[in-house]
């Protein structure tokens, strides 16, 4: 009794250690505290890791998405595939630069995008598809790259929670435009930030620009731009944490192949055999239970989870405002389905077993 009640396994830790610590001091002492060489050096690291032309620095996952939108020029009266079984961000940035989202619905085995709602989404107003690698598993790239092509289409990954993530041994992040966050619980983090990844030179430039106020030399205003900058005091963390990544994601795998091992009550969830998965989360379905019984009874048991999403973004207002109304029985079913468990990499071979046990037990 007392260990279950002193037992506390969160859904989510940041691994911060000395070296960020060392870092943020070094930042601090040097009195360069915004967009400065820390920043330069994050992302010329961050572009080599993916092999792309460029890493451009931004101040969120939602900055990188709202960026990307605008530097392609995507604007009123173009439309934008996407999934609205996601975070809100990956629908609010489409309707930040005047477009309509168009939701597709998702493949319940993937949770990410069914590329066959896709092709049936496409109208002669559609200028974009905004894959969502969902809880760090690319979504089906070939089908996805195929359809935006045949159809004139540009791609412009949400890969926020998937840094590291392959299709078909390529990472995702690198099919299209890509999008990525660094906030505080990502696999990678930076507290906030996010990145802006492509080979392109002039979008590049264009996002760079858009960043910081349209501004490329002092106080020269090229068009409207914004203050969507990462700091260095960021930039210094995401470094550290971007060398810490294949020990981390490593860690991630294990945990993950060690509960979907171990669970025998619930829907453990799938990877393709052509994907890497990085594991940002663990999400479990529980198909024939209540839901949210099950969460209570894994809190009191001192085990954290999380529902993401509780509702797939169709169903808010200020979406159904701009996309009208959407039928996507899958994302309604899955909304109402899904549990995530802790998969962090600070978790222990008891914490393991101690989720296992608790889960089995529902
Ligand atoms: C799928 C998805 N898209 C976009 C974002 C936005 O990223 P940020 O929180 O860094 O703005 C997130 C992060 O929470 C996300 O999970």
């Amino acid at each position: 009794m007392i260990e279950r009640t002193t037992r506390r396994i969160p859904i989510s830790r940041p691994f911060i250690g000395e070296e960020e610590r060392a870092a943020v001091m070094a930042v601090l002492d040097s009195g360069m505290l915004v967009q400065g060489p820390q920043v330069a050096a994050f992302e010329a690291e961050f572009a080599e890791r993916l092999g792309v032309r460029h890493a451009v620095a931004v101040a969120s996952g939602t900055a990188a998405l709202h960026l990307a939108l605008l530097a392609h020029g995507i604007g009123p009266g173009d439309e934008v595939i996407t999934s609205a079984f996601t975070f809100v961000a990956s629908a609010n940035t489409i309707v930040y630069v005047g477009a309509r989202p168009v939701f597709a619905d998702v493949d319940e085995r993937t949770f990410n995008l069914d590329p066959a709602a896709v092709e049936a989404a496409v109208t002669p107003r559609t200028r974009a598809i905004v894959p969502v690698h969902l809880y760090g598993q690319p979504c089906d790239m070939d089908r996805i790259t195929e359809i935006a092509r045949r159809h004139g289409l540009l791609v412009i990954e949400d890969a926020a929670q998937a840094i590291g993530a392959t299709y078909r041994g390529r990472l995702a992040g690198t099919f299209g435009t890509g999008c990525f966050s660094l906030y505080a619980t990502k696999n990678v983090a930076s507290g906030e930030g996010g990145m802006v990844t492509t080979s392109d030179d002039a979008l590049a430039d264009r996002v760079r620009l858009l960043r910081q106020h349209g501004m490329r030399a002092r106080y020269a205003y090229e068009t409207l731009g914004y203050n969507l900058r990462m700091t260095d005091l960021h930039a210094a963390i995401g470094r550290v944490q971007l060398g810490r990544m294949d020990e981390l994601t490593r860690r991630r795998q294990e945990h993950a192949r060690t509960l979907t091992r171990s669970l025998t009550s619930v829907v453990a969830p799938l990877e393709a055999f052509d994907r890497t998965h990085v594991w940002h989360q663990y999400t479990v379905r529980l198909p024939d239970r209540d839901r949210d019984e099950a969460a209570r009874r894994l809190g009191e048991a001192g085990i954290g989870t999380g529902i993401f999403y509780p509702e797939g973004v169709h169903r808010l207002d200020h979406v159904r405002e701009v996309a009208g109304e959407q039928d996507l029985p899958v994302t309604d079913r899955l909304a109402g389905e899904v549990l995530s468990l802790p998969v962090h990499p600070l978790l222990s071979a008891d914490d393991l077993a101690a989720i296992a046990e608790e889960v089995n037990r529902l």
